[in-house]
């Protein structure tokens, strides 16, 4: 199994950027928990950041041509903008879960639309760097045929 691993905007800031939502961890930290949940699953993992909307759909469609198994994806700010990012996910059809550090549920209003979900097969928010485990967990399973989407 490989699975991307893709963040979006300002997520490499992490441990920098606003720590009181965000946290103190660093995106080098979120890198090395994803990676050894993803072997510990037996999962290989390959890890993309990008502050450019257009570069993170290219990543979306280079998973295809590499034979990405699933997608773990924070597309940060472009989550609540980015159509070109559900049609890259519509593109290619790879199973991909949705994943945000903090509760968005219960931050500002424009956080609340998401475009990307509508091509996800779960949605993860709230759990910290934790989250990313939790994904890798769900695709796992989903791909491995012990849960249905
Ligand atoms: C985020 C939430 C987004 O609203 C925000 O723009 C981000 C990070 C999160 O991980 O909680 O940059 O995706």
């Amino acid at each position: 199994m490989k699975f991307l691993v893709l963040n979006g905007p300002n997520l490499n800031m992490l441990g920098i950027r606003e720590p009181e939502i965000y946290g103190h961890e660093t995106y080098d930290d979120l890198v090395e928990r994803t990676r050894a949940a993803c072997e510990a699953l037996g999962a290989e993992a390959v890890f993309f950041q990008s502050n450019s909307e257009g570069e993170l759909v290219t990543a979306i469609q280079n998973a295809y041509f590499d034979q990405v198994d699933g997608i773990i994806l924070n597309p940060a700010a472009y989550t609540h903008t980015s159509v070109a990012l559900l049609d890259a996910l519509k593109a290619v059809g790879i199973p991909a879960v949705e994943v945000h550090i903090s509760d968005v549920a219960s931050r500002e209003d424009f956080r609340q639309v998401s475009y990307v979900r509508a091509a996800c097969v779960r949605t993860i928010a709230g759990q910290g760097l934790d989250g990313y485990r939790q994904a890798a967990e769900y695709l796992a399973a989903l791909l491995g045929g012990v849960i249905g989407e």
